[in-house]
């Protein structure tokens, strides 16, 4: 059996997979994120910690005989988040998220100081990423920049509470900024210009290598034999690359969670900050990826439901789809968090453009799934214009429940978009088989397979063209809106 762990934002979710890469059992334990001032975004590191001892206790009772008969873990987590420890390994603050906002005037500083760090760093500085993070702390909170002992990732402080080893691997250090994604090694001046030295920053491993082992009284815990390894595992996207498969050159998928990605596996290198695309180290010895990152996604839909008193989303959405018969007469800019691929800009949050006193609930819902769709064209178009395409992404995350959404979107982009066969196989199976490879050291190809494709949804060519005039619109209205957002 193999465990893979996914440090989310709004879950850890825990999941076992047998030597048929099957899954024998699953559980979520929800998160919360504090917001204690505009454009900041929190997390308490133990929490996580709690989150997955309970999820790996509820997997435990679920199924005690296949928790027992785990010989390895692999971690998987939301990525770029600051997680500061003391001399002592205690956490020093709240973990600093990746859709946290207050370090724009740091990114305008590592800029001036460090002009080619978006070429070496694979993505331009963009203040979710962790370095700018610390340039902030040195400034505004200096006794506790002062304390620092060590800054990981928000997976590898699992791995610190499971096996005490203090390691991160390729992909999550590819979203820190400290990362040479080329070389695969830390860039030493991009850490020294945030004031901090190499004995503050973990060890580096590939995501398939063994990091350590689990603390015996952990084994005891849940009844396991012998050494259970742990593997470097991977950034949230990368493992999910790995989940369904997407290692080879133009492999990809679209994440539809509480942020969104698309996603493309490269054979090489290939950095192009100038289009506000993620190119970073894949979880596996020499492969790369290109990323567009929205830093919203099926969220936007959970906010407008919550909202609206709707609790239940499959209900709404059914309302939605059979009331929709052209583009909502309103438009919705979806970013509540702030937006990374194309914008770059943590302040700019969500409109509804429009509004009438005719608008009905399922108006306003229909143009948030439009919206989100709109988003992920305009990511597309940029890594068209790096040169980049996806022959056929799989969607995975929480909408891709919804073949109305799917459907949707299809038609937006203009892009064929598959559906998955069975539960869309997320960050923590993906982890759960970078566990497999570290231990059995099997070739990549074997263990990295796809999933079966339940239907291929083709975009309706007369909706894509009924949809472009809508979509003009959209951009024209966050360039109207652009300088307004502070
Ligand atoms: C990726 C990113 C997000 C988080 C979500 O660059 O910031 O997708 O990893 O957990």
């Amino acid at each position: 059996m193999y465990l893979g762990i996914d440090v989310g934002t709004s879950a850890v979710k825990a999941l076992l997979i047998d030597e048929h890469s099957a899954t024998v059992a699953e559980t979520d334990i929800p998160l919360s994120v504090s917001n204690p001032h505009p454009f900041w975004s929190e997390q308490n590191p133990d929490d996580w910690w709690d989150a997955t001892l309970r999820a790996i206790d509820a997997l435990h009772h679920q199924n005690p005989g296949a928790v027992a008969a785990t010989r390895a873990i692999g971690l998987s987590g939301q990525m770029h988040g600051a997680t500061l420890l003391d001399e002592n390994d205690k956490p020093l603050r709240p973990a600093i998220l990746w859709n946290d906002g207050r370090a724009k005037a740091e990114c305008d500083k590592l800029d001036a100081m460090l002009p080619d760090l978006g070429t070496r760093a694979g993505v331009a500085t963009m203040p979710g990423m962790t370095a700018p993070k610390m340039l902030w702390l040195q400034k505004h909170e200096p006794d506790i920049f002062a304390k620092v002992r060590t800054i990981l990732l928000p997976k590898d402080y699992i791995r610190f509470c499971l096996s005490g080893d203090k390691v991160t691997e390729m992909s999550d250090a590819a979203g820190t900024l400290w990362l040479e994604e080329e070389s695969r090694s830390w860039n030493r001046a991009a850490i020294d210009a945030c004031g901090l030295s190499m004995d503050q920053i973990p060890e580096l491993v590939e995501g398939s290598d063994i990091t350590g082992t689990l603390r015996a009284e952990l084994v005891k815990r849940w009844g396991m034999k012998g050494d259970v390894i742990i593997a470097g595992g991977g950034g949230d996207a990368a493992t999910g690359g790995i989940g369904v498969g997407a290692v080879s050159h133009g492999d990809g998928f679209i994440s539809l969670g509480t942020s969104s990605q698309i996603f493309v596996a490269s054979d090489k290198y290939r950095p192009k900050p100038e289009e506000l695309l993620h190119s970073f180290t894949h979880a596996i010895p020499a492969h790369w990826f290109q990323m567009a990152v929205l830093l919203n996604g099926a969220s936007c839909l959970q906010w407008a439901a919550k909202l609206l008193g709707e609790s239940d989303i499959g209900g709404l959405l059914k309302r939605v789809e059979a009331q929709h018969h052209k583009p909502a007469d309103i438009v919705f800019l979806p970013y509540l968090n702030g937006e990374r691929t194309p914008h770059n800009n943590p302040y700019a949050r969500g409109v509804f453009f429009g509004l009438g006193s005719d608008t009905s609930r399922e108006a306003m819902v229909q143009s948030v799934l439009e919206g989100v769709a709109f988003a992920l064209s305009d990511a597309q178009s940029r890594l068209h214009a790096a040169g980049t395409r996806c022959a056929l992404p799989g969607v995975i995350g929480g909408g891709a429940r919804s073949r109305y959404w799917i459907q949707l979107i299809s038609d937006i982009m203009g892009t064929p978009l598959a559906r998955y066969e069975g539960a869309a196989k997320g960050p923590a199976f993906g982890a759960a088989r970078l566990a497999r490879l570290a231990l059995t050291q099997e070739a990549v190809e074997d263990v990295c397979l796809k999933p079966v494709i339940e239907e291929i949804i083709e975009p309706d060519t007369s909706r894509h063209a009924s949809y472009q005039p809508r979509f003009a619109k959209f951009r024209r209205l966050y360039n109207a809106l652009a300088d307004e957002f502070t």
